[in-house]
């Protein structure tokens, strides 16, 4: 198949049309298959996907020594194509909690010297701070990352999960490829003020949550158990009323799909594609079977009649519960 292409802002570089989001290779939706991981990160690598996106923090180094394994056993054509996109600056501890955010200079270059590292590779593609450090003034740690970049450890600066205001301070301290943020059908936050100033800016979007984490999927269902250790057992959008209320929004989404002969997946997928060329889905594919579902969607066109049905069937808001946690909520900008 021929991949389609986009470009991550007007100083980052040429993508496939869809990353593929390694996090649930290693972290946060229970266990996954490491072989079955591997083979998903061969297999996107060979249909010409090109994105790959990680954080240092997914399973405190597994995902990156994943990644690194992955492409080291890839052929060398597709090794030297691949992109890898690394977020930084979360702490953890060894029980698994989460406890704040660093943006200082020297950690930023500390976390990179580790990342570098585990991933097997001389250079971050794309390299930004998953959360803002609310002590750290942005310039600061935009900084590090331009130095990191002048030194040529990283191609390029990019954000994520953070506001208008942020956005502007940063692009004004060096160039951002993309700011990497949740966008799907049931996540439309960005609509009103963060998507118009990337664009003023020309900086690119990297959507994560295209599938609301699963639960637009089509595949989730209510009598799913989840591990205690799944983020989804404690997103709000997952617990009883709220769940059984997004699951309908998904039964609405259905019937379209079968009318189009997709599945839901690929309808939601697309639906964020046809948002516009500065965004690039990152699914979070984990198995070759998801995978093959997700690249699917870049066969789909959404006629304006489509796009109609899809707004009626989930309007903007539809969703019931926040994206995260109230806890995690107070990490977000935006
Ligand atoms: N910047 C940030 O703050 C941030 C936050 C979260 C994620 N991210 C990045 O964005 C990536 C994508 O996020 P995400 O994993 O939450 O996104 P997602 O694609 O919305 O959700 C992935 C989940 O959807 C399920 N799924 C069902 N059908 C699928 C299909 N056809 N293709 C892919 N997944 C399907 C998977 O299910 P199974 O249970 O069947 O495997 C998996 O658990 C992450 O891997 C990570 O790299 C960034």
């Amino acid at each position: 198949m021929t991949m389609h292409t986009r470009t991550l802002g007007s100083t980052g570089p040429q993508v496939s049309a869809l990353g593929l989001g390694c996090m649930g290779m290693s972290a946060l939706y229970g266990d996954a298959d490491r072989a079955e991981s591997i083979a998903t990160v061969h297999a996107a690598l060979e249909a010409g996907v090109t994105l790959l996106d990680t954080g240092d923090f997914y399973g405190m180094g597994h995902n990156e020594l994943l990644i690194g394994e992955a492409l080291r056993t890839a052929p060398a054509a597709r090794r030297e194509q691949a992109l890898v996109s690394v977020k930084f600056g979360a702490l953890r501890d060894p029980d698994g909690g989460w406890s704040g955010y660093d943006g200082r200079p020297a950690a930023v270059k500390n976390f990179a010297a580790y990342s570098l590292q585990r991933l097997g590779v001389d250079h971050i593609d794309v390299y930004r701070i998953a959360r803002l450090d609310p002590a750290v003034p942005i310039e600061e740690t935009v900084g590090a990352i331009a130095e990191l970049v002048e030194k040529g450890y990283v191609r390029h600066v990019g954000l994520s999960e953070v506001g208008a205001d942020t956005i502007r301070r940063a692009a004004a301290t060096a160039p951002v490829s993309d700011l990497q943020i949740e966008y799907s059908l049931i996540s439309r936050g960005i609509e009103d003020e963060i998507l118009p100033t990337t664009r003023e800016l020309g900086i690119g979007v990297t959507a994560y949550g295209v599938l609301s984490r699963g639960l637009i999927s089509g595949h989730f269902t209510g009598d799913r158990q989840l591990a205690a250790n799944d983020f989804r057992a404690m997103s709000p959008r997952f617990q009883g009323e709220n769940l059984q209320h997004n699951l309908n929004l998904v039964e609405a989404l259905r019937k379209i799909a079968e009318q189009k002969g997709t599945s839901v997946a690929q309808i939601a997928i697309a639906w964020v594609l046809s948002r516009g060329d500065d965004i690039v889905p990152l699914v979070g594919a984990r198995t070759r079977e998801r995978l093959t579902e997700s690249l699917g969607a870049l066969d789909i066109t959404l006629d304006a009649a489509d796009l109609a049905a899809i707004e009626e069937a989930v309007p903007a808001g539809a969703a019931a519960g926040e994206r995260y946690p109230a806890a995690q909520m107070a990490h977000l900008e935006a």
